[in-house]
């Protein structure tokens, strides 16, 4: 047979396999899932990037950015919290606008923050199923390697609080710890552990204009840092 013969032969095979390729049920679900994020979600997130690259754009920015999700986010977590938000940064987006003085310290305005919009079950996965597909940052995640392991909480909160003093923007309880930053006793359960190193190593490579210092944490120290945050969400997660 000539390979144009061959060729000829082959065509309505092709055919037949880019229409069912097309038509089947997983990219109708994704198509649907991206339709429902563009249509509910896109008025207040970012779902295609880049990140904020002025100060003035980050401090307007309603949401946080969600078009690397799919590095960032265990997808369990999403599923379940799409179902029933819960304040994740104490003093929402942006904070500086929803502190107010209080005796000793800043204090959360509850006032001006209102609750995050809640999904059905169904949307819930469909919208789960199509931010875990945003994965702009695959090359940064590439780069990190967390080996399993524990550490106990004291050795955690050295590192943490005395050592790195990641606690005067974070919360590492309810009711402890800055509020300038999302809390972290849910991270563990929340977020994959390769984008919590990556993460605290350089701020900056996910979210240029962020105000969480780049400390130079060494190797160690990251891997220690992200078994602490395991450690603090076991028995507290959202799911
Ligand atoms: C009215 C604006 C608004 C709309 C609409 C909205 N969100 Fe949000 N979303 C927010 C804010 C503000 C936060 C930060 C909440 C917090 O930190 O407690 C947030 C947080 C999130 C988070 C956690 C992000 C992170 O980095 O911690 C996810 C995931 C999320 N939203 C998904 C969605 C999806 C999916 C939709 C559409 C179905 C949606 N949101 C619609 C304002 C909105
Ligand atoms: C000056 C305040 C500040 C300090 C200090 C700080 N962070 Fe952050 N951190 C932030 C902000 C702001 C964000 C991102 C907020 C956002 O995406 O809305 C963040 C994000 C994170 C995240 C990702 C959480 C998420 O849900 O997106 C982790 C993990 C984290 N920080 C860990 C640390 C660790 C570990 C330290 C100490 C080495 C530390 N941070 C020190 C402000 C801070």
């Amino acid at each position: 047979m000539s390979p144009n013969n061959l060729l000829l032969r082959l065509f309505p095979v092709l055919i037949a396999t880019i229409v069912t390729m097309t038509a089947s049920p997983v990219r109708a679900g994704e198509s649907a899932g991206m339709a429902l994020l563009e249509r509910r979600c896109a008025s207040c997130h970012n779902l295609t990037g880049p990140a904020p690259t002025t100060i003035h754009a980050l401090w307007a920015r309603k949401a946080p950015d969600l078009f690397y999700a799919g590095n960032k986010f265990r997808k369990a977590w999403l599923t379940s919290w799409l179902q029933h938000p819960v304040r994740i940064r104490p003093a929402g987006e942006f904070y500086a606008n929803h502190v107010k003085p209080g005796p000793n310290r800043d204090m959360v305005d509850e006032s001006t923050l209102t609750p995050h919009p809640a999904l059905n079950a169904a949307d819930a996965n469909l919208a789960a199923e199509a931010l875990m597909t945003l994965r702009a940052h695959d090359d940064l995640i590439a780069k990190e390697n967390v080996p399993p392991g524990t550490i106990s909480k004291s050795m955690g909160s050295l590192v943490f609080d005395k050592f790195l003093g990641c606690m005067a923007c974070h919360r590492i309880r309810p009711d402890f710890g800055g509020l300038s930053g999302p809390e972290l006793y849910t991270a563990g359960s929340r977020l994959k552990p390769a984008f919590m190193a990556s993460y605290i190593r350089s701020p900056q490579s996910w979210d240029p204009k962020i105000w969480m210092p780049n400390k130079h944490v060494s190797d160690t120290r990251i891997v220690q840092l992200v078994h602490y945050l395991q450690a603090l969400s076991k028995g507290k997660s959202h799911e």
